[in-house]
């Protein structure tokens, strides 16, 4: 019976029951913030077994997708080191909400193996909850399972409920106690039933879950009774498969064998029992599925998972061989295999996203697999460095389960301690780097009321009150020059840093006295405004007219809004996974942080400055509507992740065709033309998967381009040439440049030879040898070996000892000509006058080489030279 028939069989068999048949969900569960994948059957019923949804039906039966990798049920770990554990499985489950309850369930699932696939009973074994006595009843008195076939397994994980026959979907929701059922391979396979110490091995493998739902867990662990009791009930599709098919491995099914053929054939033939290409295999399907339901890989969250799967398979292709992309390449034959199931899958699409994340890793998968290696190579011990795992990671984009997975298949683990540490260090070094404003130490004031801002509408209030003065966090009723201080008023046009938007600057004047506003924070709903009094004093209660520096708000805007526009061309140009991640807007620039895997190329960064400032030119109105949370989110307007909004939102919509609707209560340009101009001055890296882009408009930009373009003409000048043709003239410099430094390297060399031509006449005569010992000025070190060379030619028949000195250091070089190496040796010599000058050196008979430190002793080194010969010819 083929995979597709048996999934057929299970539909029907339950329709016939009553059921109704229920499409499979999408892997992403919806509205279920508790759950990273849909990993049960029974998540799209989570409401309707906990009385809060009604639906025509009671009973249903599903064929349902699943995933589980990450979260409560992870299994990731152990795909393509046992026979059954996959990333991504179909579940076949029949569910009763407050229906039927232990009887009827018990009786479907022995009926459907027994009667319609006809499994042999002697081959099957029970599990059921220690103390579920009704249970064992059911299999014992009314299907005929004998009792030593009924096996109850207690809390043994130690805690309570903490049972394999205890179910229970994540650490909240529906739960209940179950009873599995066991399908025993044979003898010839190793392992034991369920509750002996062999449980984990092959041999009796759990092939369908039959759950009685009876509680709702709430977070602090208290189990709260269902409205009515009710069933859940999940058997996996390829193990059934395995049985029904009369194989062992679920690789060896009919939907797994398509699919590792053709990985085989991609991969040069390599077998299909090899696991990696099992791992590829079991990979494709739960990588595919989840791009379908619309996952995208990512750095956090499930993309991040995806992500972790998509790698560890590039890795096993990267073992197994593979040079280029071929992940993608086995989605064609997936969807042959999956039938009816595949449907969902746009092959195009998730071949082109597939394509995607596997070239993205093929560019750091071969350097980062170099340096593991290496590390691997060098270990002592068993135990990868958190270091490595850490910088594999960060730089090279290897998910730390990937890494272990490595170190498992070579005997090794991980120092997850270690790694963790790096991360911390990491995590704190990003978080200084976006801890945008400083400290504010008037934290504590107290406060009442909030300050009222106006300054969405204008930069001045000629009428504003002291609410409060403060000096060194004290309140006072007074300040008097040279004060610094903090002022609160009822209203205020100065804008409080919020929003990565810096606080105003500007004056506050009463009719006695004249204060700075340095800065503007906001604490409690407060706008604290800091600075200095610069003249006279000034009164609580007093009336004050608030001026904000006009030119600073206006440049502050024009950044605020570029960042709006060019958050959303980042997404347009990057993708949609782009996140911001922090922001700082203040008069001079703009900075914003955003979530991407990899440097922007020139082109990407031209891209996003293009299409913002085709923004700019177009000059629409800035609208903003204050609103509820509902509109704001109907009208597509970007919210940051995390971030908390109040009941009502401040709605920023930007741009031709609302190109940017964003969340922010900053302050802005009327028109997008207003911001003049756009430039990124610099991308980089400031945590993993976190980028940087900083950028300047309006005047800053011209300036910045005219400064630019300045310091062309001056090269061009420099280089006597203009701004046409200054790219030839410098690529003109550098290549004479490097002629130049070869002619030097030759005439040093020719120098050098002719200094041994002098030499070579100043050599003495030790009892019939000639001898030449001493010591060079000017020359390059890495000349003297030649230059030894040179010498013996020369002389024909003689020694040659040689020594320069730059820096201090000694570098020393002897010769013997081959008549006389059988009287002395190079090596020898150059020994001795080493040793005399605090070095050491070696080498031929005839050649040798070396160094030393003792530039003073070096004369008289050189000078002893000649005893020595003498003693030995
Ligand atoms: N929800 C149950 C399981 O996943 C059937 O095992």
């Amino acid at each position: 019976m083929k995979s597709s028939e048996l999934r057929t069989a299970f539909l029907k068999y339950f329709e016939s029951q009553g059921h109704a048949i229920v499409e499979s969900s999408s892997l992403v569960p919806h509205d279920d913030p508790t759950l990273l994948f849909t990993n049960a059957g029974m998540n799209q019923f989570k409401d309707l077994f906990l009385g809060r949804e009604k639906r025509d039906y009671t009973r249903a039966a599903t064929a349902q997708r699943c995933v589980r990798a990450g979260g409560k049920h992870n299994d990731l770990e152990n795909v393509g080191y046992t026979a059954r554990h996959h990333t991504f499985f179909e579940m076949l489950g029949n569910f009763s909400f407050g229906d039927y309850f232990k009887r009827e369930a018990i009786t479907f699932a022995w009926t459907f193996l027994t009667e319609v696939l006809q499994l042999p009973k002697e081959r099957l074994c029970v599990t059921i909850y220690e103390n579920d006595d009704e249970a064992f009843e059911i299999w014992n008195k009314e299907m005929g399972v004998p009792a030593e076939d009924i096996i109850r397994i207690g809390d043994n994980k130690g805690a309570p409920y903490a049972s394999d026959n205890f179910w229970t979907m994540g650490d909240t929701g529906p739960c209940g106690p179950c009873s599995e059922i066991f399908y025993d391979h044979g003898e010839h396979i190793w392992g034991g039933r369920p509750g002996t110490p062999e449980e984990d091995g092959d041999r009796w493998i759990e092939i369908w879950n039959n759950v009685f739902m009876q509680y709702n867990r709430h977070a602090d662990g208290t189990m709260e009774p269902l409205p009515k009791p009710s069933v859940d009930t999940g058997m996996g599709l390829e193990r059934i498969a395995a049985v029904v098919q009369g194989v062992h491995s679920n690789y060896e099914i009919d939907l797994f064998q398509h699919i590792l053929n053709a990985a085989s054939e991609l991969l040069g033939g390599v077998a299909t029992t090899e696991s990696s290409l099992r791992v590829i295999a079991d990979h494709i399907r739960s990588s595919a599925f989840l791009i379908a339901d619309g996952v995208i890989p990512s750095n956090d969250g499930r993309g991040y998972t995806l992500r972790r799967i998509i790698r560890r398979a590039c890795r096993h292709g990267h073992k197994l061989g593979a040079n280029d992309a071929f992940f993608y390449k086995l989605v064609p034959a997936l969807i042959e295999a999956m039938g009816d199931a595949a449907n969902i899958i746009d092959a195009n699409k998730v071949m082109a996203a597939l394509k995607k994340e596997e070239e993205q890793f093929a560019r750091t998968l071969d350097k980062g697999m170099k340096i593991l290696e290496d590390d691997i190579a060098a270990l002592q011990g068993k135990v990868i460095p958190g270091k490595t795992v850490f910088t594999l990671y960060d730089t090279y984009g290897f998910p730390v389960d990937l890494t272990a997975d490595i170190a498992r298949e070579r005997d090794l683990t991980i120092d997850e301690e270690g790694y963790e540490k790096c991360m911390e260090e990491q995590r704190e070094r990003a978080r200084a780097a976006s801890n945008f404003g400083a400290d504010y130490s008037s934290k504590g004031l107290q406060l009442d009321g909030e300050t009222e801002f106006t300054g969405y509408f204008g930069n001045v209030n000629d009428s504003d009150a002291i609410k409060g003065l403060f000096v060194g966090g004290e309140a006072v009723d007074a300040i008097t020059a040279g004060t610094k201080a903090v002022i609160v008023l009822e209203k205020t046009p100065f804008y409080a840093e919020s929003g990565g938007q810096a606080g105003d600057t500007g004056i506050l004047k009463t009719v006695s006295g004249e204060f700075r506003v340095l800065d503007t924070k906001k604490e409690s709903g407060n706008h604290l405004h800091t600075g200095e009094v610069i003249s006279g004093s000034l009164k609580v209660g007093e009336e004050v007219s608030a001026v904000v520096d006009a030119d600073k708000r206006t440049d502050t805007a024009r950044n605020h809004s570029a960042t709006h526009l060019a958050h959303e061309a980042l997404r347009r140009v990057l993708g949609e996974h782009v996140q911001q991640k922090g922001s700082l807007v203040n008069s001079d620039r703009l900075r914003f942080d955003f979530s991407h895997g990899e440097g922007m190329t020139d082109a990407e960064i031209k891209a996003v400055e293009q299409m913002v400032n085709e923004q700019i030119r177009a000059n629409t109105e800035v609208g903003t509507h204050v609103t509820d949370m509902d509109t704001a989110a109907n009208m597509g307007a970007m919210m940051l992740f995390g971030e908390k909004y109040g009941d009502s939102v401040r709605v920023l919509s930007m741009g031709t065709e609302g190109f940017s609707v964003e969340l922010c209560g900053g302050t802005h340009v009327e028109r997008t033309g207003d911001i003049g101009q756009f430039v990124i001055v610099s991308e980089g890296g400031i945590a993993a998967g976190v980028r940087r882009i900083e950028a300047i408009t309006g005047q800053a930009a011209q300036d910045w381009l005219a400064e630019n373009d300045n310091r062309l003409q001056e090269v061009g000048d420099l280089v006597k040439g203009n701004r046409d043709n200054v790219i030839d003239k410098v690529k003109g410099l550098v290549a004479r440049n490097r002629e130049l430094e070869k002619e030097i390297q030759q005439l040093k060399q020719k120098l050098a030879s002719a200094a041994g031509s002098d030499m070579a006449s100043s050599a003495v005569d030790v009892n019939g040898v000639k001898l030449l010992s001493t010591k060079l000025d000017g020359v390059d070190p890495k000349s003297i070996r030649d230059l030894v060379d040179q010498l013996k030619q020369k002389l024909g028949s003689g020694v040659v000892m040689l020594a320069t000195e730059v820096d201090g250091k000694i570098t020393l070089a002897a010769g013997v000509t081959n008549d006389l190496t059988g009287k002395v040796k190079a090596g020898d010599l150059l020994k001795m006058v080493a040793e005399q000058v605090g070095g050491k050196g070696g080498g031929r008979p005839d050649f040798a080489q070396g160094g030393g430190t003792d530039a003073a002793a070096l004369p008289a080194a050189l000078a002893s030279v000649e005893v020595w010969l003498a003693e030995r010819v």
